[in-house]
């Protein structure tokens, strides 16, 4: 199984060393614009392997389209990241005619594969690649949602002071700093409400958290975050590759679901060889279907302007 990276900076460069390390593709294409960028990192994480005994091929090409051939999963990592105090969509201008370039490139050489895409603002970014590409929607799948959800579950692993592996939740809605919603509703520590251990101030404080997730790390860091945006990518891969029907919370094309339409939002889904497959109801109540409402009317107004940009 073949995989390309569209984007050799740090999402897209970790994406492909998680992919190398625990041996989820056969070979993996990093590819970037920038001249030497993609082989080196390639030939860096080709050592690597080495070392780590993984049997992944690796390699990096300079905006060479015909070396990605076949690939059965694109991953799209291309823009420019967030700046402090920047929020993911005022990158929409620049990163919408990367996105929309790299689709057309991408596709010509890989016409059946399923594209993943983690460019910000990624919702809209989302919304572009499915309407540029024409593919059937299954195939086009924002991540977001599975990185969201790792950060919440991080922060109520962090206050229940447990594993985090013992926490489970979800956030859904957009990928943006007042868009997307932690059900809190929902989380558990193995299997019980977290509620039972952590009080509504803590929790609204949890949810907070996680919404600046990005943000916060982005003022630490001086760019946006890469270790767990790549992972999530590459967990992504992983599910389609493997067929492994992971339920993740991602951000596909709406028709109807969660009473929306024409729009690309994260929603509950399995994720299998199809791209993502089905789409979960999780029956919302009333105060998160209108958070939930609120979100799409965002990404929606950020959609529109798609229309606005020479792209
Ligand atoms: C983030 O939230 C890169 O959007 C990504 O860190």
């Amino acid at each position: 199984m073949k995989v390309t990276i569209v984007g050799a900076g740090n999402v897209g460069a970790t994406c492909a060393d998680v992919l190398m390390y625990r041996q989820i593709a056969h070979e993996v294409v990093l590819i970037d614009i920038k001249e030497g960028l993609a082989e080196g990192k390639a030939l860096d994480m080709r050592q690597s392997a080495n070392i780590l005994g993984s049997a992944t091929r690796i390699t990096g090409v300079t905006n060479d389209y015909s070396q990605t051939a076949n690939s059965d999963v694109v991953v799209i990592t291309s823009g420019v990241p967030r700046k402090p105090g920047m929020t993911r969509e005022e990158l929409i201008g620049i990163n919408a005619g990367i996105v929309k370039s790299v689709i057309k490139q991408a596709l010509e050489y890989s016409p059946n594969a399923i594209i993943i895409v983690i460019s910000n603002p990624m919702d809209t970014m989302t919304y572009l690649a499915l309407k540029e590409s024409g593919l059937p929607k299954h195939r086009v799948i924002g991540m977001g949602g599975i990185l969201d959800s790792a950060r919440f579950k991080s922060y109520l692993a962090a206050a229940l002071n447990c594993p985090q592996k013992d926490v489970e939740g979800v956030v859904i809605g957009g990928h943006g700093d007042t868009t997307m919603i932690p059900l809190t509703r929902f989380a558990t520590y193995l299997g019980v409400p977290v509620s039972q251990f952590l009080s509504q101030e803590q929790l609204k404080k949890i949810a907070d958290d996680t919404m600046v997730g990005g943000a916060t790390l982005t003022k630490l860091i001086g760019t946006s975050a890469w270790y767990a945006p790549g992972a999530a990518g590459a967990v992504l891969v992983e599910s389609i590759l493997a067929d492994q029907k992971r339920l993740f919370a991602c951000c596909v094309a709406l028709d109807g679901e969660y009473g929306q339409k024409d729009i690309c939002l994260g929603v509950p889904v399995i994720v299998g060889k199809n791209g993502w497959e089905k789409i979960i109801d999780f029956q919302l109540n009333a105060e998160e279907q209108a958070l939930f409402n609120k979100s799409a009317e965002a990404v929606r107004n950020m959609n529109n302007l798609l229309a606005t940009l020479a792209l």
